[in-house]
């Protein structure tokens, strides 16, 4: 954006602005949402009043519950509070429905709205007059239709299947996806915390808690003969497994959050930079992935497998400490030792069933 277009939108702004100062918030003595015939109050739907000066007057239950990050809705401006979710041109075109009586003073559009503590929330918004009757309306209402649990469900089923379809070729059982989905999640909440952890926020949770099961679906393109070789692999065939990595990048570029490709690319990158596929160093592995490489060879190691015994929880910690500065974050590998026991009930809780 040129800076004249940043001055013309600032300018444009401090034009709205003048408009909220100078507008009435006249309800006509309507206040719609005062009277006990609101049907509103106690509706399934979430739904804020607004006056023509966007200000919030009144907030029902519903709406509450569905934007638990914002305290004290009424009272506020809409624009104030969902101003950065909204694009500019949304705020112009809702000022020109409320003051203006634009598309017979309606307006429908979505947002995501977010807060560090609340996921993501996608929503349609619909906003219309609180009577019908009146030739000016001065009141309206805000009607939020959450959409958020249906088209996650919908990602989400697609990237399963994906999942399922590479733990054919697999021979990690099922429950170790699942529980390096809750190693990763628990060590995430503990970080959230923490300072200079600043950019893990609710989403992050919620994502990591899911895509870090995607860290091998890479291996889907993996030969079964390789994948399921007993005993050590040769140069070239180590060489080819380790291609797994990039390949699960690649599945999962179509995925809308770079979180699920940073996980696949690097989850066996090693904080001293020997790891692969590029040799990545320190900060420079993202912080999904070294949170996923801890989560993953935690459980490696506790798990048995055709080619080694199950080793017990005390014996894990000893040895993912002992690689402390070499293989692992050592700031997040501290974070990850104040919290081990409960990995032990993670693990205890999720049992493979033979
Ligand atoms: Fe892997
Ligand atoms: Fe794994």
């Amino acid at each position: 954006m040129s800076r004249s277009e940043i001055i013309g939108e600032v300018e444009d702004v401090e034009e709205l602005l003048e408009d909220v100062e100078t507008t009435s918030g006249d309800s006509s003595g309507a206040s719609a949402y005062l009277q006990d015939t609101n049907p509103f109050i106690h509706s399934l739907f979430p739904v804020l009043f607004i006056n023509r000066d966007l200000k919030i007057l009144f907030a029902n239950k519903a709406s509450e519950n569905l934007l638990t990050g914002f305290k004290e809705l009424t009272g506020q401006y809409l624009t104030d509070v969902f101003g950065k979710f909204f694009t500019f041109e949304d705020i112009r075109l809702i000022r020109e429905t409320t003051i203006k009586g634009s598309n017979g003073y309606s307006w429908k559009g979505e947002v995501h709205i977010k807060s560090r503590e609340m996921v993501s929330i996608q929503t349609k918004i619909y906003i219309f007059p609180a009577h019908i009757d009146i030739a000016e309306p001065s009141e309206f209402v805000v009607m939020f239709d959450d959409v958020t649990e249906e088209n996650r469900g919908l990602l989400r089923s697609v990237f399963m299947s994906l999942l399922e379809a590479s733990k054919l070729k697999d021979n990690d059982t099922g429950k170790h996806i699942t529980r390096v989905n809750c190693y990763s999640r628990r060590l995430a909440m503990e970080l959230f915390n923490k300072k200079g952890y600043e950019r893990i926020d609710a989403d992050f949770i919620d994502n990591i808690g899911f895509l870090a099961s995607m860290h091998d679906v890479g291996k889907i393109g993996t030969p079964d003969d390789i994948l399921n070789k007993e005993g050590p692999l040769s140069d070239w065939e180590w060489k080819v497994m380790q291609e797994h990595t990039k390949n699960g990048a690649f599945i999962l570029s179509t995925y809308p959050n770079p979180m699920a490709k940073e996980i696949a690319l690097s989850h066996h990158e090693r904080w001293n930079g020997t790891g692969y596929p590029f040799k990545l160093e320190g900060d420079m592995i993202p912080l999904v992935a070294r949170i996923v490489s801890i989560a993953d060879v935690y459980d490696a190691l506790r798990m048995p497998r055709s080619y080694k015994p199950a080793i017990e929880h005390g014996k894990t910690i000893e040895k993912i400490m002992e690689a402390k500065n070499t293989q692992f974050d050592p700031a997040l590998l501290d974070v990850f030792y104040h919290i081990a026991g409960e990995f032990e009930e993670l693990y205890e809780a999720n049992q493979d069933k033979n």
